[in-house]
Protein backbone atom coordinates (compact mmCIF):
# COMPACT_ATOMS: atom_id res chain seq x y z
CA UNK A 1 0.00 0.00 0.00
CA UNK A 2 1.07 3.57 -0.68
CA UNK A 3 0.69 7.05 0.76
CA UNK A 4 1.14 10.51 0.47
CA UNK A 5 3.03 12.80 2.88
CA UNK A 6 2.38 16.54 1.27
CA UNK A 7 3.62 19.91 3.28
CA UNK A 8 5.59 22.97 2.78
CA UNK A 9 9.17 21.20 3.74
CA UNK A 10 10.46 24.51 4.01
CA UNK A 11 12.73 23.62 5.02
CA UNK A 12 12.78 19.31 6.09
CA UNK A 13 13.38 19.36 9.69
CA UNK A 14 14.07 16.37 11.97
CA UNK A 15 10.41 16.30 12.96
CA UNK A 16 9.39 16.00 9.11
CA UNK A 17 11.66 13.01 8.93
CA UNK A 18 10.67 11.17 11.77
CA UNK A 19 7.55 11.12 10.06
CA UNK A 20 8.92 10.00 6.43
CA UNK A 21 11.33 7.28 8.43
CA UNK A 22 8.06 5.48 10.75
CA UNK A 23 5.04 6.17 7.60
CA UNK A 24 7.81 4.06 5.45
CA UNK A 25 7.80 1.44 7.86
CA UNK A 26 4.17 0.98 7.48
CA UNK A 27 3.93 1.67 3.84
CA UNK A 28 5.25 -0.27 0.81
CA UNK A 29 5.62 3.50 -0.60
CA UNK A 30 5.71 7.09 0.73
CA UNK A 31 5.33 9.83 -1.52
CA UNK A 32 7.38 12.71 -0.27
CA UNK A 33 5.42 15.74 -2.22
CA UNK A 34 5.83 19.14 -1.73
CA UNK A 35 3.55 21.83 -2.32
CA UNK A 36 4.89 24.26 -5.36
CA UNK A 37 2.79 27.69 -4.50
CA UNK A 38 3.79 29.89 -7.36
CA UNK A 39 1.14 32.53 -5.05
CA UNK A 40 3.78 32.08 -2.01
CA UNK A 41 7.36 32.60 -1.90
CA UNK A 42 9.22 30.21 -0.03
CA UNK A 43 12.62 30.54 2.19
CA UNK A 44 13.83 27.87 0.00
CA UNK A 45 12.95 27.21 -4.04
CA UNK A 46 11.03 24.02 -4.79
CA UNK A 47 14.38 22.72 -6.05
CA UNK A 48 16.04 23.37 -3.22
CA UNK A 49 13.39 21.72 -0.96
CA UNK A 50 13.20 18.46 -3.31
CA UNK A 51 17.38 18.57 -3.07
CA UNK A 52 17.47 18.60 1.10
CA UNK A 53 14.61 16.16 1.20
CA UNK A 54 16.39 13.60 -1.41
CA UNK A 55 19.46 13.99 0.67
CA UNK A 56 18.25 13.74 4.14
CA UNK A 57 16.17 10.53 3.42
CA UNK A 58 18.53 8.84 0.89
CA UNK A 59 18.79 5.89 3.56
CA UNK A 60 15.46 5.06 3.11
CA UNK A 61 15.05 2.84 0.20
CA UNK A 62 10.92 3.05 -0.08
CA UNK A 63 10.57 6.84 -0.30
CA UNK A 64 10.16 9.53 -3.64
CA UNK A 65 10.82 12.75 -3.42
CA UNK A 66 8.10 15.11 -5.62
CA UNK A 67 6.31 18.17 -5.85
CA UNK A 68 2.80 19.02 -7.03
CA UNK A 69 0.93 22.05 -7.87
CA UNK A 70 -2.85 22.68 -7.18
CA UNK A 71 -5.13 20.52 -5.05
CA UNK A 72 -3.90 17.95 -3.38
CA UNK A 73 -6.85 16.04 -4.00
CA UNK A 74 -5.78 16.10 -7.82
CA UNK A 75 -2.51 14.98 -6.65
CA UNK A 76 -3.56 11.85 -4.95
CA UNK A 77 -5.60 11.40 -8.09
CA UNK A 78 -3.06 11.58 -10.37
CA UNK A 79 -0.41 9.38 -8.44
CA UNK A 80 -3.29 6.28 -7.79
CA UNK A 81 -2.73 6.87 -4.20
CA UNK A 82 -5.70 7.10 -1.57
CA UNK A 83 -4.06 7.52 1.60
CA UNK A 84 -2.67 11.25 2.64
CA UNK A 85 -0.15 10.91 5.86
CA UNK A 86 -0.37 14.20 8.29
CA UNK A 87 1.87 14.67 11.08
CA UNK A 88 -0.04 16.12 14.60
CA UNK A 89 2.24 17.73 17.09
CA UNK A 90 -0.20 19.53 19.12
CA UNK A 91 -3.98 20.09 19.93
CA UNK A 92 -3.14 23.36 18.25
CA UNK A 93 -2.24 21.46 14.68
CA UNK A 94 -5.53 19.49 14.72
CA UNK A 95 -8.11 22.06 13.81
CA UNK A 96 -6.69 23.22 10.62
CA UNK A 97 -5.65 19.58 10.07
CA UNK A 98 -8.70 18.25 10.39
CA UNK A 99 -10.41 21.04 8.86
CA UNK A 100 -8.31 19.89 5.59
CA UNK A 101 -8.88 16.59 5.90
CA UNK A 102 -12.54 17.25 5.63
CA UNK A 103 -12.68 19.59 2.83
CA UNK A 104 -10.34 16.75 1.10
CA UNK A 105 -12.90 13.86 1.96
CA UNK A 106 -15.60 15.87 0.66
CA UNK A 107 -14.06 16.89 -2.14
CA UNK A 108 -12.90 12.71 -2.71
CA UNK A 109 -14.72 10.13 -0.72
CA UNK A 110 -11.69 7.84 -1.02
CA UNK A 111 -9.06 9.37 0.17
CA UNK A 112 -8.22 8.87 3.73
CA UNK A 113 -6.18 11.25 5.84
CA UNK A 114 -4.03 9.33 8.41
CA UNK A 115 -2.70 11.30 11.37
CA UNK A 116 0.94 10.36 13.07
CA UNK A 117 1.13 11.99 16.07
CA UNK A 118 4.58 13.52 16.38
CA UNK A 119 7.42 11.88 18.74
CA UNK A 120 7.72 13.86 21.90
CA UNK A 121 10.82 15.35 21.33
CA UNK A 122 9.93 16.77 17.82
CA UNK A 123 6.40 18.15 19.07
CA UNK A 124 7.41 21.65 19.53
CA UNK A 125 9.28 21.80 16.16
CA UNK A 126 8.55 23.97 12.86
CA UNK A 127 9.66 24.86 9.82
CA UNK A 128 8.81 28.25 10.86
CA UNK A 129 11.09 27.98 13.88
CA UNK A 130 14.04 26.88 12.78
CA UNK A 131 13.94 29.60 10.05
CA UNK A 132 13.49 32.14 12.80
CA UNK A 133 16.16 30.51 14.91
CA UNK A 134 18.78 30.49 11.76
CA UNK A 135 18.17 33.58 10.79
CA UNK A 136 18.96 35.75 14.17
CA UNK A 137 22.52 33.74 14.68
CA UNK A 138 21.16 31.05 16.71
CA UNK A 139 22.39 27.08 16.74
CA UNK A 140 19.85 24.98 14.88
CA UNK A 141 21.62 21.92 14.54
CA UNK A 142 19.29 20.03 17.01
CA UNK A 143 16.16 20.19 14.58
CA UNK A 144 17.73 20.05 11.59
CA UNK A 145 20.57 17.52 9.91
CA UNK A 146 23.83 18.91 8.92
CA UNK A 147 23.19 19.53 5.33
CA UNK A 148 20.16 21.50 6.08
CA UNK A 149 21.93 23.51 9.12
CA UNK A 150 24.93 23.95 6.19
CA UNK A 151 21.66 25.49 3.21
CA UNK A 152 20.13 27.73 6.33
CA UNK A 153 23.75 29.30 6.93
CA UNK A 154 24.10 30.20 3.35
CA UNK A 155 20.88 31.28 2.63
CA UNK A 156 21.18 33.37 5.40
CA UNK A 157 24.76 34.77 4.67
CA UNK A 158 23.60 35.36 1.28
CA UNK A 159 20.48 38.01 2.31
CA UNK A 160 17.74 35.03 0.98
O1 LIG B 1 3.48 21.78 5.58
P1 LIG B 1 2.16 22.47 5.44
O2 LIG B 1 2.37 23.90 4.98
O3 LIG B 1 1.32 22.37 6.67
O4 LIG B 1 1.38 21.69 4.25
C1 LIG B 1 0.08 22.10 3.86
C2 LIG B 1 -0.35 21.36 2.59
C3 LIG B 1 0.66 21.53 1.49
C4 LIG B 1 -0.48 19.89 2.88
C5 LIG B 1 -1.74 21.94 2.19
O5 LIG B 1 -1.65 23.32 2.13
C6 LIG B 1 -2.24 21.42 0.85
O6 LIG B 1 -2.62 20.28 0.73
N1 LIG B 1 -2.22 22.31 -0.16
C7 LIG B 1 -2.62 21.95 -1.51
C8 LIG B 1 -3.83 22.76 -1.97
C9 LIG B 1 -5.10 22.10 -1.51
O7 LIG B 1 -5.39 20.96 -1.84
N2 LIG B 1 -5.87 22.84 -0.73
C10 LIG B 1 -7.13 22.40 -0.21
C11 LIG B 1 -6.96 21.71 1.11
S1 LIG B 1 -8.54 21.51 1.80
Amino acid sequence: MKAIYPGSFDPVTYGHIDIIRRSASKFDKVIVAVLNNSSKNGFFTIEERLDLLRKTTKDIKNVEIDSFSGLLIDYTKMKDVNIVIKGLRAVSDFEYEMQMALANKKLYPELETLFMVSSTKYSFLSSSIVKEVAFLGGDVSCFVPKIVEDALKNKVKGGL
